[in-house]
């Protein structure tokens, strides 16, 4: 029997297969997988999917281990071990618009990939606004007047920065996480107990 672990595909998997060589594990097979979504190294069976995707196949324990944003778990909510904070994918969600553009006076549009935790916060605020969901780009909304601001993920600032918006307000930072599948845990504790323990030693939090 193997582990199997989700990888939230992009950024993050790149940033957890340094990671991953960190803790002397071979990446060999990682880093030539080419189109691959399926990856077997001697001990981890690796499946890589979009991260809220990741976040299914652990809920379901179709995979045992999962890495995906902190963003995907505030904003889905799911059902799994939230293990440990983990030190890459490092961001923060942040309210961003068009610097002198703030609209005082009537119902806000924001415009989101994340709709739950956007609700959230203008919430807690007692503000009402009006959501847009999108996809993606969500940057080009102020610009062509879909929406007043943005609730988005800001990394480097260079998205915002290229398309002439601001920081608004910081919402709060975002780091990678891993997560586990609750039955898998206990049913497959000796596969997985020396996995968990390499990152919390790491981690410094053992
Ligand atoms: C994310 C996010 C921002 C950008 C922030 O988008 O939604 O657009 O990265 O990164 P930066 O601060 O380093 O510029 P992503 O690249 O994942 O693509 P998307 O817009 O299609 O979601």
């Amino acid at each position: 029997m193997k582990v199997r672990m989700a990888l939230t595909k992009g950024r993050l998997e790149k940033q957890f297969i340094e990671y991953f060589q960190s803790l002397s594990y071979d990446i060999n097979p990682l880093v030539n997988k080419g189109r691959k979504l399926l990856v077997s190294t001697e001990q981890i069976e690796f499946i890589f999917a979009k991260g809220a995707d990741v976040t299914t196949y652990v809920e379901h324990g179709i995979a045992d281990l999962g890495i995906v944003g902190e963003d995907i778990l505030l904003e889905f909510q799911p059902d799994v071990y939230n293990l440990m904070a983990l030190p890459f994918g490092k961001c923060r969600l942040a309210l961003a618009g068009q610097q002198g553009k703030e609209q005082i006076g009537r119902k806000r549009k924001i415009a989101t990939k994340y709709p739950a935790i956007t609700r959230d916060f203008f919430r807690k605020k007692g503000e009402s606004v009006d959501i847009f969901k999108l996809d993606g780009s969500v940057e080009l909304a102020p610009i062509l007047g879909l929406a007043d601001a943005i609730v988005d993920i800001v990394e480097t600032g260079n998205t915002l920065r290229e398309n002439g918006l601001i920081v608004i307000e910081e919402m709060q930072p975002i780091s990678a996480r891993c997560i586990a599948n609750r039955s898998s845990l206990k049913l497959k504790k000796n596969l997985l107990s020396p996995i968990i323990d390499s990152m919390r030693l790491k981690e410094g939090v053992i």
